[in-house]
């Protein structure tokens, strides 16, 4: 179909010109009476905008469709684009042909011409996107996806793609869904369909590590599943993560390229998407675009654990869970620093050795590792990253001491065997930028078909 899309008919088409447009009714109205008209506007998701059509009676199809037109239908208009008499749009289309594409029952389409609940619209999530809201958050996780790649690519880190179905933990923590094809209740793994105990990965990052050691700098982006029952608004069972990996590498090199990265996607969204932005400025979260823009230009603080846990201790607050050495940040510490403390990220390192991941990188001091955690106002913890332990040896005794036997994961020890170099690397949880750049407060409705706790509709 030769269809000019709304958001360059819009912009760019010139005024007279005869365009064919496409897309979804939302609203309609009927003016009666002598001077009878209908004003139709239309969206086909190339913008949040609608441009208005104006149909008058002369239409062959004017009594029979046209006034019976409401909202969801799919139509194709053929018309001039002209100025605008109304307010609030500067062009619109005279039509000259209305082609009912699909018929949407009023009585029991879901998507009405009122504001719905975001509840609701999430049992509608095959419909959702039909909305301004969710199709401004659509267009925004493009441009973010755009961006991650652009900023890669520009500086020669290539794309490499890590399996799904995993037998190994990257992050220890055993919330792995399994993959099996045995009858529930089996355990026998030698009879099961890899012959082995096999789940669905939680990072791309060990295999990605092998890639960096042979070709320097990496990133993997994909989906990842994690089996934890956190029914919060931060947390999804299968989400997508961003994961750089690059060879010759320490932590302080690690923190300034996840600062490049964020600000680099937080200025590509300013750039690209104004009228989503505004949107979302002016009905999700009033001032998003002002923290955006402030956190795209400001330096990131930088803080160890060890002073992190110092400040909240002398805040002067009443903690629900009070900050100790030892103890993993808490939600409402996270806040308070990004939030109160500083108004800004904050790149939170050296976390004590206990908390983290067999692979990160043991510091001197023995009790605490090159982790890095970068904190931004209202998500909390939106990047988790680290230098990598290249010693054999240190290696395989943190493995023992968290319970997993080195054998197991002989290929990834070979690489502190052969040729071992310091590296490191983070993964960015896409959703937890949506939800940072748009203002969304619960990451179910970032991501177009969420999977969490007792939900996986669709
Ligand atoms: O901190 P995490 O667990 O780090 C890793 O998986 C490392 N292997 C990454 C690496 O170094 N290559 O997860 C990284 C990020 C978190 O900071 C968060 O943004 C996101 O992934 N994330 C989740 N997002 C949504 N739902 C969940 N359940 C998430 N768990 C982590
Ligand atoms: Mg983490």
């Amino acid at each position: 179909m030769n269809r000019t899309l709304i958001k360059d008919a819009l912009t760019d088409a010139v005024v007279g010109s005869e365009i064919t447009v496409a897309g979804w009714v939302r609203t309609v109205r009927n003016h009666k009476g002598k001077n009878r008209f209908s004003f139709i506007t239309l969206n086909d998701g190339s913008c949040l905008a609608t441009i208005q059509a104006v149909a008058d009676p002369k239409l062959s199809n004017y009594e029979s469709e046209v006034v019976h037109l409401t909202a969801g239908c799919s139509v194709v208009v053929t018309g001039k684009l002209v100025e605008s008499q109304g307010k609030g749009q500067s062009v619109e289309m005279q039509v000259d042909e209305v082609r009912l594409l699909g018929a949407a029952d009023a009585e029991v389409y879901p998507i009405q011409q009122k504001r719905h609940t975001f509840e609701f619209l999430r049992t509608q999530a095959h419909l959702r996107t039909r909305t301004n809201t969710f199709g401004a958050v659509a267009r925004v996780r493009n441009v973010i996806c755009a961006a991650i790649h652009e900023f890669f690519q520009s500086r020669g880190f290539l794309y490499v793609h890590t399996p799904i179905i995993t037998s190994s933990d990257c992050e220890g923590a055993g919330e792995m869904f399994r993959v099996t094809t045995l009858e529930t209740g089996r355990d026998d793994f030698d009879a099961d369909f890899f012959g082995r105990r096999t789940s669905l990965t939680v990072s791309g990052q060990l295999e990605a590590e092998t890639y960096a050691c042979s070709l320097g700098s990496v990133y993997t982006f994909g989906p990842t599943f994690r089996a934890e029952n956190s029914n919060t608004p931060r947390h999804l069972s299968e989400f997508w993560m961003v994961e750089p990996e690059s060879a010759f590498c320490d932590a302080d090199d690690n923190a300034d390229l996840a600062e490049d990265f964020l600000k680099h996607i937080f200025s590509s969204v300013l750039q690209r998407c104004g009228e989503d932005m505004e949107f979302f400025n002016k009905w999700i979260d009033k001032g998003v675009i002002e923290t955006l823009t402030h956190v795209a230009e400001s330096e990131f603080v930088r803080l160890t654990y060890t002073e992190a846990i110092e400040i909240l201790q002398k805040a002067g607050r009443k903690w629900e869970f009070p900050p100790e050495w030892g103890n993993d940040t808490q939600t409402e510490h996270e806040r308070y620093l990004t939030e109160e403390k500083f108004q800004r990220p904050v790149i939170l390192t050296d976390y004590p050795s206990t908390i983290k991941p067999f692979y990160m990188r043991l510091s001197d001091d023995g009790k605490t590792v090159a982790a890095m955690d970068v904190l931004v106002p209202k998500i909390g913890e939106i990047i988790g990253g680290s230098q990598r332990e290249e010693r054999l040896d240190v290696l395989t005794e943190r493995m023992k001491a968290q319970g997993l036997n080195p054998d197991d994961y002989w290929w990834y020890t070979d690489l502190r065997r052969y040729g071992t170099v310091p590296h490191a690397g983070f993964g960015l949880g896409l959703e937890r930028t949506v939800q940072f750049v748009t203002g969304m407060s619960n990451i179910r409705d970032v991501i177009p078909f969420p999977r969490t706790p007792r939900s996986a509709e669709f």
